[in-house]
């Protein structure tokens, strides 16, 4: 080899030295923007800080395989109050719930009633419980203002708490009491529970329909929430079983007064309201910050609640229908 040549390779090897520390440069600053954007996803996506849903994340939630740390989800209850025999009532509801999945936290529908009473019960209920698993029968007989709400929360300790190693605590941190004339858009609920305590909150939609006052009076039955620990605190204390008879939303209301229950607490009026027809001042015209609906007695107005929201512009495309 020449002594010329030697040079040129020299320079070539030093300049292919340097365009590799120049690759080596632009990978690095790509993962890093590539690592940053995972970072910013796993924060909005799994924090427990509060949850922008209009701020959507880069990347959807179904493309990335990382598993939600349990850590920071919330796990939420949502027992629907109804009857044994509204069958179609529940083949509605987990419809609408089924097609819902909240980001940041684990929410749970179950619908909650009293012993059934009748045979083809026995066999439909049970139908019911081996396919869908989401049915809570507590030991009573229906009543709607006789100790159902109170039999429902004070059951909820001993059935969820197991002493397995693994079982976490608080099994929800949050449990609902809902009708089941209400909807609930279950994003907007998670969001609006994201910054707020995880203890002693009692969360509604305040009575009287005008009071902006979460501590006057109570939370309306249409949907109320509590936190574990006041879930615990009604199956243990004597205060709720000496006043178990009236309007149950109120006499809640009045445990929690009278034991000095939910300091924390907090009025989603007017992400809840009542179906705007007809207008009464209990009601709200149907509008995009919408926790929950409530009064849908008839198909019609969920129809056109199920249209507010665009509940099905989702569907995916198939040679299978066509829904136009
Ligand atoms: C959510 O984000 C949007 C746009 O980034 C902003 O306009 C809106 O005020 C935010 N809402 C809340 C509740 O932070
Ligand atoms: C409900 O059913 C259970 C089991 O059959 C029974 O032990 C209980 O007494 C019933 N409760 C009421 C209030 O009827
Ligand atoms: C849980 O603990 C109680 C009392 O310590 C015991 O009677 C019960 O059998 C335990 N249950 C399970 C599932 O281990
Ligand atoms: C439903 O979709 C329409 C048409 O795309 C849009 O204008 C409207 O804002 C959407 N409503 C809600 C509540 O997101």
């Amino acid at each position: 080899m020449k002594p010329s040549n030697r040079v040129l390779d020299g320079q070539r090897f030093i300049l292919s030295c340097f365009f590799f520390i120049i690759f080596l440069c632009i990978l690095a600053s790509i993962n890093e923007v590539r690592f940053d954007s995972l970072l910013k996803f796993g924060q909005c996506a799994f924090s427990p800080g509060p949850h922008n849903s209009s701020a959507s994340p880069l990347i959807e939630p179904n493309t990335i395989s990382l598993p939600p740390p349990s850590s920071s989800e919330i796990r939420i209850l949502i027992g629907i109050l109804t009857l044994p025999d509204h069958y179609h009532k529940r083949h509605f509801l987990r419809m609408i719930y089924g097609t819902q999945s909240p980001i940041g936290a684990r929410v749970d529908v179950k619908f909650v009633f009293c012993n059934l009473t009748k045979e083809d019960q026995k066999v439909l209920v049970a139908l019911e419980i081996m396919r869908y698993d989401d049915i809570i029968i507590l030991d009573c007989r229906e009543n709607m203002n006789n100790g159902k709400t109170y039999t429902y929360f004070s059951s909820l300790p001993e059935m969820f708490l197991s002493n397995e190693s693994n079982s976490q605590y608080p099994p929800y941190h949050y449990v609902v009491k809902g009708d089941d004339d209400v909807y609930f858009r279950l994003q907007n609920l998670v969001d609006s529970l994201a910054p707020l305590p995880r203890q002693d909150l009692y969360y509604g939609y305040v009575i009287p329909c005008p009071s902006m006052d979460p501590f006057v009076h109570y939370m309306s039955g249409m949907g109320y929430l509590v936190s574990w620990d006041i879930v615990e605190w009604l199956a243990e204390s004597d205060i709720p079983k000496k006043h178990l008879e009236g309007p149950e939303d109120k006499i809640f209301g009045d445990w929690l007064r009278e034991g000095r229950r939910g300091k924390n607490r907090y009025n989603a009026k007017w992400a809840m309201y009542n179906y705007p027809e007809p207008p009464t001042r209990c009601t709200h015209e149907l509008w995009p910050d919408t926790i929950a609906v409530h009064l849908l007695k008839t198909q019609e107005k969920w129809i056109r609640t199920l249209n507010y929201f665009n509940v099905t512009r989702d569907l995916k495309p198939s040679k299978l229908y066509h829904i136009s």
